[in-house]
């Protein structure tokens, strides 16, 4: 499990957003941490200590002057017995008594007196997220070298109120904590890759596109084992609705040529992996203004022109990648197909996979793909789809070492 032996201090504070601390406490338990809560007053108020207390089967610590707890741990063994500390929710006045160095309880006193690397979960409503106050903070406690995870865009818990202030999901936080608890061997370390993921939209008007099925699970999913590895990768991703993996710096496009200009913007690179359901085709001039339906009318026809081919273009590119790999998703002739196309695209590696309706693969969890190379083929059955991203990431650490 990914965080076996590890032990993480979490400090809950005062948000409505602590309920999902309760997930958290699970989500970072299946992966085998010890997790050893601590709550501010604030926190109390949302979530009790004894639900907190049930999930992670330890002591909840919520005092700072507490004879008991301090004769059996004290507050600077609780800072400093653990591999890190995670503030989830972090509250704007949690962020701000850590940007000053500010100790009047439990939870401050503790990230004070840590020497542990800190990750936090911001929390708050968007303005308090975006006044200059909080803007300072952040800036401060980046310097200082806490890491963050989020805060996202979306509703918040006041109706009305939406915009960037809700906390990371559960799952997000513990991809985030893996992430920076990893010590696995880093093979990939000092070199560059990109990955592209999921579909792209091309609009007809402002509110209908053309696009393919993807949910963007593959591509995702190998941009996050090639950063385990140590790569530093860049994820160019159309719209998807799953989160962005942690340790990837991700760009988010809608259409093929924005995913186009993402991509060469950022050769040269080590490694280009290209996973993205690219639409072939766009509509030569997309409406400024929605088509109407007029009773009567036949329906419209749409004049499409051929989008670029991205992965065609880096493979034949001047500043190539060392590494350029291609998908091939096929309903037949899978290999004779995925041959082909690693003439055409100018690839090294086509990563073939059956995506006919029977097989399940299209948006599911699992997948089966051959690898197609000038080596010959290697047929890889039945994994999930993290394992061929893992598989594919240790093979790209093998050709590019
Ligand atoms: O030709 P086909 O779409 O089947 O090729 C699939 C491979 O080419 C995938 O790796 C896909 O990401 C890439 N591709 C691309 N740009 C396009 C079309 C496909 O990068 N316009």
């Amino acid at each position: 499990m990914a965080l076996s032996n590890k032990h993480i201090l979490l400090i809950i504070s005062g948000g409505i957003a602590a309920y999902k601390s309760l997930d958290l406490i699970r989500r970072l338990k299946e992966r085998g941490a010890k997790v050893t809560p601590v709550m501010t007053r604030g926190a109390q108020e949302f979530v009790t200590p004894l639900a907190v207390g049930a999930l992670s089967a330890t002591h909840v610590f919520t005092e700072l002057f507490s004879r008991q707890d301090e004769q059996d741990v004290g507050h600077i063994r609780l800072a400093r017995d653990c591999d890190l500390v995670l503030v989830a929710p972090a509250t704007a006045d949690l962020l701000a008594k850590m940007a000053n160095g500010m100790a009047d309880d439990l939870a401050s006193t503790v990230l004070l007196a840590t020497d542990r690397p800190v990750l936090v979960a911001p929390a708050m409503n968007p303005k308090m997220w975006e006044a200059k106050a909080t803007k300072r903070n952040i800036a401060t406690l980046k310097s200082d070298g806490i890491a963050f995870i989020g805060p996202m865009a979306g509703e918040m818990a006041e109706k009305g109120e939406a915009g960037v202030g809700r906390m990371a999901e559960a799952l997000q936080i513990a991809e985030a904590v893996e992430h920076l608890l990893d010590d696995a061997p880093k093979p990939l370390k000092g070199k560059t890759a990109i990955v592209t993921s999921g579909p792209t939209h091309e609009p007809i008007d402002p509110v209908r596109y053309i696009a393919n099925r993807s949910s963007g699970q593959q591509g995702h999913a190998i941009a996050a084992a090639l950063a385990k590895l140590g790569a530093e990768v860049t994820l160019v991703s159309g719209p998807v609705t799953i989160p962005d993996p942690a340790g990837v710096t991700t760009i988010h496009v809608e259409r093929a040529e924005e995913m186009r200009d993402a991509v060469l913007g950022k050769l040269p690179s080590d490694i280009a992996v290209f996973v993205a359901a690219v639409a072939d085709w766009r509509v030569a001039s997309s409406s400024e203004q929605k088509i109407k339906k007029q009773p009567g009318d036949a329906p419209p026809a749409l004049q499409l022109t051929e989008n670029p081919d991205i992965l065609k273009t880096v493979g034949h590119h001047e500043k190539r990648p060392r590494l350029v790999i291609g998908f091939a998703a096929e309903t037949q002739n899978v290999e004779d197909n995925g041959r082909a196309k690693l003439q055409r695209k100018g690839a090294d590696m086509i990563v073939a996979n059956d995506v006919s309706p029977e097989t399940g693969i299209m948006g599911g969890a699992r997948n089966q793909v051959k690898i197609i190379s000038a080596s010959g083929v290697d047929a890889w059955l039945d994994l999930s789809k993290t394992e061929v991203a893992e598989r594919l990431a240790a093979l790209i650490a093998e050709r590019l070492t």
